[in-house]
């Protein structure tokens, strides 16, 4: 299986985002993620779907919308025109997830589940069915350049357990702290795609920096089952 990086353009600089996400498109990320933050589900405030829009036009790869917002149900439509390929909502924000997850992917496009790091992962299993991803928090959401929170790794291992029992086709996602420190034990745990903002585009060479990633993550490989 191969990993996938999916850079956060949360850390980049916003004034030449289409000259950002070149050099990591360039340097071989496969999905760009873009956080939504509404300042209610999450104390910050961030982007929406004009971003989004713009977004669209400078680049190939897909748009991996993380929505950190309450009541996504009443945003999906706009993030759908707006040109995601993957929209991802908390279960902590949704109360009807089985609906919700059912009505993103009647938009054909990728529907994601989010749960934060004290969330535990049951919360989500019968979910897994209808998601094509589960984002697993490895901070506590709202900002960048967080530390990686140890006890996700554990959840991790959890999840891609349950989905393998179940036989479902859903992929698992990290996101916050993820560098190439904290990317062997992710992979080992089982995350396919990993999410890294401040990682890469605070770097000196965002473009190196994401090949580095990729060659690090290709050199572990996941662990079935146990450690
Ligand atoms: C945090 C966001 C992340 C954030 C990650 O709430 O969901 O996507 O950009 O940033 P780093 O990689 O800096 O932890
Ligand atoms: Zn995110």
């Amino acid at each position: 299986m191969s990993i996938r990086i999916a850079p956060s353009i949360l850390s980049a600089n916003f004034a030449a985002l289409g000259e950002e996400i070149h050099k990591v498109e360039e340097a071989g990320a496969q999905l760009i993620h873009v956080d939504v933050m509404d300042g209610h589900f999450v104390p910050n405030i961030t982007i929406g779907p004009p971003v989004v829009k713009s977004i669209r036009k400078v680049t190939k790869l897909p748009l991996d919308v993380h929505l950190m917002i309450s009541d996504p149900d009443k945003y999906i439509p706009a993030f759908v025109d707006a040109g995601a390929n993957m929209l991802t909502v908390h279960a902590e924000a949704t109360v009807h997830l089985d609906r919700t997850l059912n009505f993103i992917r009647s938009q054909r496009i990728g529907a994601g589940v989010s749960i934060n790091p004290a969330t535990p992962v049951p919360a989500a299993e019968h979910a897994l069915g209808l998601a094509d991803m589960l984002l697993i928090m490895t901070v506590n959401p709202g900002f960048g350049g967080q530390t990686f929170i140890p006890y996700t790794v554990e959840k991790i291992r959890h999840a891609r357990q349950l989905i393998e029992n179940h036989g479902y086709r859903c992929i698992i996602e990290v996101d916050g702290g993820i560098d190439i420190d904290t990317i062997p034990q992710v992979v080992k745990a089982g995350a396919e795609v990993l999410v890294a903002g401040s990682a890469i585009f605070h770097s000196q060479d965002s473009g190196r920096k994401v090949k580095e990633m990729l060659e690090i993550a290709a050199s572990v490989s996941y662990h079935h089952g146990y450690v």
